[in-house]
């Protein structure tokens, strides 16, 4: 989510509107403002920053574009929120962990609540301190909460925006009797540059012409430093990165971060099917056809992968099956279209989705989340290893639920998982290496990409990531395979990527390198097995993980490797030619 607040001299409708315009790509299902005019005016809505439709103005408010993680994507739920007399607005970023103790006893107090957020909480639990102090009231609210906050609030009563951080971003922008408060910097950036970094554990208190800061016990902090930012909007809101893809990549370690989280929250986990239908289109479809491995290891039980496109043709087989649809936006026609068709023939369903609220919900019986945070560039990457760990972790705990996997074997794997942060952050680290392997082979027209039994799938995914973003023709292909056909393309200075994990797959690899090899091609190895130096012209040394793990640290690479190819073509990498980030017809 994105939230800014302004106090000043200008007219904050134009203020707010265009800083929640900037901070779009942070959320985008709903957006609000509330504006103190004499009174607090809120105008919010489901939907993009452009459909906020409102009359009113002021020179004080504060603004909201939302990300849903909490009660689906509607007006109510929308931010701001108001106190029960409407004295009080609040805007909020992160997770309220505590908020369903918190607004029970708010209940009990004669609170009454409008949405299912647990922001909500929030704009009660001052007003439940208020007796005259603003700042006091916010402080005493701040002590109480759990879990992680960016949060803005203004009154009626007194002329000032009250801010606190802990564990989501907050920056406050210094003007000239003006001043700004917001997730980013670039909401602000068109009117101060001046800029000042606020820390978890911070209060802030703006009014037109000073900001204080405090700790959350009320004392005061001196010193802060006020900071020159010299890039432009555009750099800003890809946190400096040059494209949202690379930015995105960089981005994995928390977005599977925070997926696990929300994943470790669920307790309705429990699962009885024979056998698995899964059913994606795209990258989506490539997580799938890891996920068929792992439930298949994990729970002996047959996992069939179709393309959402193709499994519309397929006839209405009775069993009795689970049918799992992954889809990053939630929307794309054909895998909803599939959905539709798997319930009508009487299958248990369940969507794999990054957008809460998004179409596919509305058609299958259950839910997970990935919790990856917004996806702007159209290759898709953060929402892709989300999928694998929602899938590692579904065939956790439905071997769990039908007495497949022992307390033990379940508390192991639920630990690795927890690990799978620091693998794919210790890869990304190689980003220099890749850069110069991509330099090497940028220039070809065609390559290939192999790999054996989980990383196949990833091949693939490699693969499709360098023809989207750098229109190189590659193709992925299960090693073993090369030799009943692809081997005939094979040529001297061909780019050969082989993914080469220190599980079953590795002899039989290694077999398949020296074919290539044999006929002059360029192998590049990706590999946490030195001794695969010897076998190919360069090696990616990956970090060990355990057995399943390996395809988190191998498609970063392949991502990292498509991304600098592309970028050394030159290529509009955030919006590839022909291609959209979700596409809405069958
Ligand atoms: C489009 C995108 C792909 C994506 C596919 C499936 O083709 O360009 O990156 O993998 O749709 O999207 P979904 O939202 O269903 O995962």
């Amino acid at each position: 989510c994105g939230i800014v607040g302004y106090i000043g001299f200008r007219s904050a409708k134009e203020v707010l509107l265009k800083s929640l315009k900037r901070l779009e790509y942070r959320g985008y299902d709903s957006a609000g403002v509330a504006i103190v005019n004499g009174k607090i005016n809120i105008a919010k809505k489901k939907g993009y920053i452009d459909s906020l439709e409102f009359g009113f103005d002021g020179t004080l408010g504060i603004g909201h574009t939302r990300w849903a993680t909490h009660g689906v994507p509607e007006d109510r739920n929308a931010h701001p929120f108001l106190d029960c007399k409407g004295d009080i607005a609040i805007v909020h970023n992160g997770i309220i962990e505590n908020y369903m103790v918190l607004k029970e006893e708010l209940v009990n107090r004669g609170h009454k609540f409008t949405s299912d957020t647990d922001s909500e909480v929030i704009a009660h639990l001052i007003e439940e301190y208020y007796q005259g102090d603003f700042k006091e009231a916010f402080l005493k609210a701040v002590r109480e909460l759990k879990g992680s906050f960016a949060i803005v609030a203004i009154n009626k009563n007194e002329r000032k925006i009250m801010a606190a951080k802990k564990d989501s971003p907050l920056v406050i922008g210094v003007g000239d009797h003006e001043n700004f408060v917001a997730s980013d910097i670039p909401a602000f950036l068109e009117y101060t540059n001046r800029v000042i970094v606020m820390k978890d554990g911070e209060i802030s208190e703006l009014t037109d012409d000073i900001v204080h800061f405090y700790d959350f016990n009320g004392r005061n902090i001196e010193k802060k430093n006020v900071e020159i930012i010299n890039w432009s909007i555009e750099d800003a809101e890809k946190s400096g990165y040059p494209h949202f893809m690379l930015k995105e990549i960089f981005e994995q370690p928390r977005a599977l971060d925070s997926t696990l989280h929300s994943l470790l929250s669920r307790n309705d986990m429990d699962f009885d099917f024979e056998r698995v239908t899964i059913v994606a289109c795209g990258t989506s479809y490539h997580a799938g056809l890891v996920g068929k491995y792992l439930i298949e290891e994990l729970l002996q039980i047959p996992v069939d992968v179709y393309y959402a496109s193709e499994y519309r043709y397929r006839p209405d087989v009775v069993e009795d099956s689970l049918a799992i649809f992954i889809t990053q936006s939630g929307e794309t026609a054909d895998t909803i279209a599939a959905a539709r068709k798997a319930k009508v023939s009487g299958n248990e369903t369940l969507a794999i989705t990054n957008v809460v609220g998004s179409s596919i919900t509305s058609y299958v019986d259950r839910v997970l989340y990935t919790n990856a945070g917004p996806e702007i560039g159209v290759a898709a990457t953060k929402t892709f290893t989300a999928q694998l760990l929602a899938l590692e972790y579904f065939a956790i705990r439905a071997g769990e639920s039908m007495g497949k996997l022992s307390v033990s074997q379940v508390r192991n794997f639920i630990n690795s998982l927890r690990k799978i942060p620091l693998y794919v952050e210790n890869t990304l680290n190689l980003n220099d290496i890749i850069e110069k392997e991509a330099k090497k082979i940028y220039k070809n027209k065609d390559m290939f990409f192999i790999g054996r039994s989980m990383n196949y799938p990833i091949a693939l995914e490699g693969a499709l990531k360098m023809k989207e973003i750098s229109y190189i023709h590659a193709e992925g292909y299960p090693a073993g395979e090369l030799k009943h056909g692809p081997l005939a393309l094979i040529e001297e200075g061909i780019p050969v990527i082989a993914l080469v994990p220190e599980d079953i797959t590795y002899d039989k690899m290694l077999s398949n390198i020296k074919e290539v090899s044999a006929r002059n091609a360029y192998v590049i190895g990706v590999s946490s097995n030195m001794d695969v130096g010897k076998y190919v012209d360069t090696l990616i040394k990956v970090p060990e993980t355990e057995l399943y793990l390996s395809p988190f640290v191998n498609v970063v690479v392949l991502q990292l490797l498509a991304y600098h190819a592309a970028r050394l073509l030159g290529r509009d990498i955030d919006k590839p030619r022909n291609l959209a980030k979700s596409v809405t017809v069958e």
